[in-house]
């Protein structure tokens, strides 16, 4: 039985999706931005202010390779950012089926036009940096998915019931 992986944009459902997919399919949730707070004591936000982005990737990709070991399979969410590495990329796919939750631009700007959380959307123009990651990263996030769910105008019930459908599927092969 494999881990199931949910990848995405920021603001794309992974950790509302992963929340309730992790009760219906019986496995614990990883969040990999939670794990990361976790072991640092700090938020992402002082991490990066602290340390600066690459120290962040670097936790994340820490992050993958210590979840490769444990022999108990998770629902994982992991941070917008994170399949971008390559080295991460193959780390994903041997983690096991990776779901890309793909979402309009239009839906992220309105989600996240007011959000204080989030290092990267920070400053003037945060509508321009959401439509040039998501032009960088949506290509990406394609490559590296087995499954891609639509989740545009879906209800997170309905998002979350075709996620599990392919995660059966995907282990009853
Ligand atoms: C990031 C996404 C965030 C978090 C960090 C960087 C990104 O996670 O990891 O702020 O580069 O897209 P979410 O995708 O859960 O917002």
């Amino acid at each position: 039985m494999s881990n199931v992986i949910l990848i995405g944009f920021m603001g794309c459902g992974k950790s509302s999706v992963g929340r309730r997919l992790s009760y219906r399919v019986r496995k614990t949730w990883i969040d990999t931005d939670k794990l990361i707070e976790h072991q640092q004591k700090r938020s992402i936000k002082d991490i990066f202010a602290m340390e600066g982005e690459n120290y962040f990737r670097d936790l994340e990709t820490q992050c993958l390779r210590i979840l490769k070991k444990d022999r108990e399979r998770h629902v994982i969410s992991v941070g917008g950012g994170l399949p971008m590495r390559e080295q991460n990329q193959a780390l994903l796919q041997k983690l096991g089926l990776v779901v890309y939750l793909r979402v309009k631009p239009e839906t992220i700007m309105e989600r996240l036009k007011h959000d204080k959380k989030r290092p990267l959307l920070q400053g003037d123009n945060p509508k321009e940096k959401i439509q040039k990651l998501m032009q960088e990263r949506g290509p990406v996030y394609e490559k590296v998915a087995d499954v891609i769910i639509d989740t545009d105008g879906k209800e997170l019930r309905q998002i979350v019931k075709e996620v599990q459908e392919a995660y059966c599927e995907n282990i009853s092969h």
